[in-house]
């Protein structure tokens, strides 16, 4: 009996308080994402996210840890206790509501259209996308993905693992164009794009607002995370931040 009632207070006890008696957060994210997760030349992971919930951990006095996990598995991961938040541009979204709490966006961002070589001249406005003819990629289990079929169910969708092999397939001239969130386009344009002739559609033609996420009924850690992001968005620790990843 005894055993059930410290289960039961186990359950009851918010995501912060575990993370403050474990003294440390784990944050789930995919790397991958440019700027806001990606890996470097070392092979450490770092972008807008993660100086993002590293200001996090300070704040709450704990230690950083990051999980880095596939993009399909991440709301699983979260569900299953595998990490205590998602920090990795993740749009917030009514279907993904359903599953899981998001703080206040910290961002907002929205999808755009990178063009093939081949079709840079033909392509001027992402509404010709619906059309037969053209291959779209994007990345499994996205907004992306999503918006390419919902906003062009004509033409011929084809999905990938990881944002940068949907866009080498169209910088390739494997496909017509790739549907993904600027700013990740826009970096790779600026990269590689530009100079093998491909062209940015760089007016988002979504909304999406991207927020971190959380377990649902932790009120006092969303709490926390609403609180925090008030904070440093006005104190300068964002603007050092934002800066840092998007400034020129
Ligand atoms: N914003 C998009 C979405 O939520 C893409 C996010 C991809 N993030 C990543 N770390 N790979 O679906």
């Amino acid at each position: 009996k005894e055993d059930i009632n410290v289960r039961l207070e186990l359950q009851k006890m918010s995501t912060l308080e575990k993370i403050v008696q474990r003294g440390t957060l784990r944050v789930g994210l995919e790397a991958g994402y440019m700027p806001f997760e990606m890996t470097d030349k070392k092979g450490n992971v770092v972008g807008f996210d993660i100086d993002m919930v590293t200001e996090m951990a300070k704040a709450m006095g704990v230690k950083l840890e990051i999980v880095n996990t596939a993009w399909d598995g991440i709301i699983p991961g979260l569900l299953s206790d595998k990490y205590d938040l998602i920090a990795s541009g993740m749009t917030v979204n009514q279907e993904r509501n359903l599953k899981v709490n998001f703080a206040i966006p910290y961002i907002v961002v929205g999808q755009t259209a990178l063009i093939s070589k081949e079709y840079a001249d033909e392509i001027t406005s992402w509404k010709q996308l619906n059309d037969a003819k053209y291959v779209i990629t994007s990345k499994l289990g996205t907004t992306g993905e999503q918006a390419a079929k919902r906003l062009f169910p004509k033409a011929q969708y084809k999905s990938f693992e990881m944002e940068d092999q949907a866009m080498l397939e169209t910088l390739n001239g494997k496909a017509a164009a790739t549907v993904y969130d600027l700013p990740m386009t826009s970096i790779f344009y600026a990269q590689r794009g530009k100079d093998a002739g491909m062209k940015l559609l760089k007016d988002p033609f979504t909304y999406e607002p991207l927020g971190w996420a959380i377990n649902k009924g932790d009120p006092d850690f969303l709490n926390w995370l609403n609180n925090f992001l008030t904070q440093i968005k006005n104190d300068g620790r964002y603007d050092r931040i934002y800066d840092k990843w998007f400034g020129s």
